[in-house]
């Protein structure tokens, strides 16, 4: 049995803290798309940690952590995530699975994503500069090197010719930074790599399942940065949706059970492109004040607006969603009128599903106001206790997607999370 936490937005909606809240119900968590373009952040005995790379289970000592085949794997950025989680007395060495079929980022990679973007010049997509999206293209385009070739004698002389390849790339752009201190940070990374537990991902969780134990997904960036069905081509390079579960780790979909799509209150993007409920005003500059909205990443200043069900109800639809969490509830609190986008005009025109091209189109949102609550609601404990006017919001989220919010997160700590019936 597998479960999925994912984001239903432009990432960063708090799945970190959600997967570390749930990770004790489940034996196996596992990633399975993006790489360290992702920022999850946690709170351990009250100290931050952001993951990038590995899933966000790693703080439990009774759940073993995947990273799956359809992750793309910098060894740099593992490397001293594995160090870090070790300063919380976690040895990943034991608790720790590579899949062989994971896709390495080389440091080239990292180069031509820089590359590229700056060729791009105002129509830059705000990559985190990871080298994603040339890892990605390796993978599609059948270029690309594996953990498991790591484990042949050949890796060199295989990197040497992909490296050639990629450099004649980078003269193109006439790029010439000097990468060779990378490079010198990849190989060391890569010895530690080879002694973490590298497995064939598939039967791993396959075989688990078998046993009886219980597997969350835990995805990275949002449904509308997937590839597929984002709002290209300001996306990812990867399925951030559902279905990425199904090819990023190798489980078939009738394995999969709950879908737990991870909301934030309001909205956040970080990086290019539309954004149809952004508030380039007083308002977003109060949203991005009171919910630190700066990337755990990049700590770029994220883009901040009121919540979008239009494009809420397309990622419910896409993902098969079954159970809502609503994070940063609390960041609401002082507020005294909020809205929720219910509608888009275009062209003179109603509509309720998302363009083809939303980035191309004069899109105005359509709202629908609502009275703030006006109190802190971040010590509350229970449903009963939560402002009415909190709770009328929730009803209308409820009814407008016709999937419920299960869950509100009031704060940021692992505790701060209230169930609702
Ligand atoms: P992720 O990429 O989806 O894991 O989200 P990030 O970690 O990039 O961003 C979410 C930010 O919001 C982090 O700084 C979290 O600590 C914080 N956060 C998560 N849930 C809550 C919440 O309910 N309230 C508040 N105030 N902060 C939260
Ligand atoms: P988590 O998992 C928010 C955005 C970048 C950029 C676009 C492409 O923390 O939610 P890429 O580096 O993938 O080529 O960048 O996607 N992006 C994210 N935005 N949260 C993330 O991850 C993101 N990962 C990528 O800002 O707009
Ligand atoms: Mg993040």
């Amino acid at each position: 049995m597998v479960d999925v936490i994912l984001g239903l937005q432009w990432g960063d909606e708090g799945k970190g803290k959600i997967v570390d809240f749930f990770a004790p119900n489940y034996d196996i968590i596992a990633r399975f798309q993006g790489g360290p373009n992702a920022g999850h952040t946690l709170y351990v005995g009250g100290k931050k940690v952001v993951l990038h790379q590995v899933p966000s289970g790693v703080f439990h000592e009774k759940t073993v952590n995947l990273i799956g085949n359809g992750v793309v794997l910098d060894p740099i950025t593992l490397k001293n995530e594995c160090n870090t989680v070790k300063s919380f007395g976690i040895d990943l060495k034991k608790s720790l699975f590579v899949s062989d079929r994971a896709h390495l980022i080389l440091p080239t990679h990292r180069a031509l994503d820089k590359a590229a973007e700056i060729s791009k010049g105002d129509h830059k997509i705000g990559s985190t500069l990871k080298g994603i999206s040339p890892a990605y293209m390796d993978k599609t385009g059948r270029n690309g090197l594996r953990v498991g070739d790591l484990l042949d004698k050949n890796f060199t002389s295989s990197y040497i010719k992909l490296r050639l390849k990629h450099q004649r790339l980078l003269d193109t752009f006439s790029f010439n930074e000097d990468i060779s201190v990378w490079e010198d940070e990849f190989f060391e990374a890569v010895e530690f790599l080879k002694q973490l537990n590298i497995v064939n991902g598939e039967y791993f969780i396959n075989n688990g399942i078998s046993a009886g134990k219980k597997v969350l997904a835990e995805g990275a960036q949002g449904t509308m940065l997937d590839i597929d069905f984002g709002t290209f081509p300001f996306v990812t390079s990867s399925n951030t949706t559902s279905a990425g579960v199904c090819s990023g780790l190798g489980v078939a979909p009738q394995k999969i059970r709950d879908v737990i799509g991870i909301t934030k209150a309001y909205c956040t993007r970080v990086g290019s492109g539309p954004f149809p409920t952004e508030l380039d005003n007083e308002t977003g500059e109060q949203l991005r004040k009171i919910g630190s909205e700066f990337g755990a990443t990049t700590g770029r200043p994220r883009r901040c607006g009121w919540m979008d069900l239009v494009s809420l109800k397309f990622a419910c639809m896409i993902n098969g969603v079954t159970k809502i969490v609503m994070t940063k509830a609390d960041v609401l609190d002082s507020f005294q009128e909020l809205q929720m986008c219910t509608a888009y005009e275009v062209n003179g025109n109603e509509v309720k599903e998302i363009p083809f091209q939303l980035a191309k189109l004069n899109v105005t949102p359509i709202y629908k106001s609502f009275m703030g609550w006006h109190k802190d609601t971040t010590k509350i404990l229970s449903e009963e206790k939560l402002p009415e006017s909190m709770q009328f919001y929730v009803e209308f989220i409820n009814k407008y997607l016709g999937v419920n919010v299960k869950y509100i997160s009031n704060g940021p700590e692992r505790e701060q999370l209230i169930i609702l019936k």
